[in-house]
């Protein structure tokens, strides 16, 4: 299961996973991406093992709705990729209130991961990998901001989302102390995607810039396919290409991780 699996890291570990002989599910909101996606699938012979769910996981509506289409259609989930982000150069705000790089990299991701959990426990070595930003920023979330509605810029919303996975992922082990799922936190190094993105001119041309010096992808996915063939003994654990990262307490800490579960389920309850 790959979110953003229409494009960039997603698309292309779902396409190495057909070739392998598995089941592979995307969800992303682009249809036409989806279904060249499905295109690709026929030309690897894989028809009939690829699988297109359409939603926009910027809105929780949307994330809820991936999810009942999921539960839906399997009854177990290997591997739970989490990797759908569009990053802004304006602060913008979803139809539902929320800042929408808090609302894609981080609130879609705790819907999935939590929302999942039973789901991924059916399978025998499961794993999430969340392919973030982990251990680059530190210190306290913007508690009383976490719609960045001061002070925006990309790079804020983007480092902020960063943290907010980490403290996701210690959470989600803290939530799930006996699941067997391993919660894995992947950096990719800088790789050559699309970059989804809505970018000023300056910005864009950075990001043009990102494209063609970042790793060709084909590469990049490869230390995160070892981490979803055979999962860290670790409940849960970062790593940065292939290496890990230590756990530190002030880039992951626990009672950060528990207060920011607590406030993301109040949020949530306003959006039932
Ligand atoms: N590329 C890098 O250098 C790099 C570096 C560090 C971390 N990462 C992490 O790696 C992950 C994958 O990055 P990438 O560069 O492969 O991404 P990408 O090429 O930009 O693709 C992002 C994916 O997310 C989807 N998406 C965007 N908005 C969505 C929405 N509202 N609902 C559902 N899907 C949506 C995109 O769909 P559309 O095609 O419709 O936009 C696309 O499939 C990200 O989480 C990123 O944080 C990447």
């Amino acid at each position: 299961m790959v979110s953003g699996g229409t494009d960039g890291i997603g698309r292309a570990l779902g396409l190495a996973y057909l070739r392998r002989g598995e089941q592979v599910a995307i969800i992303g909101r682009n249809t036409a991406k989806g279904d060249s996606f499905l295109a690709e699938a026929d030309m690897v012979g894989a028809a009939g093992r690829a699988h297109v769910i359409t939603a926009d996981l910027s809105l929780v509506a949307g994330a809820r709705a991936a999810i009942a289409a999921v539960r839906e259609r399997f009854d177990r989930v290997d591997a739970l990729v989490l990797g759908a982000r569009h990053v802004s150069s304006h602060r913008q705000v979803t139809a539902e209130g929320f800042e929408l790089t808090f609302a894609l990299y981080y609130l879609s991701r705790f819907l999935l991961s939590h929302e999942l959990a039973d789901l991924l426990d059916a399978a025998p070595h499961p794993v999430v990998a969340n392919v973030s930003g982990p251990g680059e920023t530190r210190g306290d979330p913007r508690w009383d901001d976490l719609n960045l509605a001061r002070g925006y810029t990309l790079t804020a919303a983007l480092s902020h989302g960063g943290r907010l996975n980490d403290l996701l992922a210690v959470g989600w082990g803290m939530r799930h102390p006996m699941a067997r799922t391993r919660y894995v936190l992947v950096h990719p190094g800088v790789v050559a995607t699309s970059f989804s993105g809505t970018y000023d001119p300056r910005t864009a041309a950075v990001i043009d810039q990102l494209r063609s010096t970042g790793a060709p992808v084909a590469e990049a996915i490869q230390p995160i396919a070892r981490l979803l063939d055979d999962p860290p003994v670790a409940p849960v654990s970062a790593w940065a290409q292939g290496s890990s990262l230590p756990l530190t307490r002030d880039a992951f800490d626990p009672a950060a991780a528990r207060r920011l579960y607590d406030i993301t389920m109040e949020l949530l309850q306003g959006e039932k």
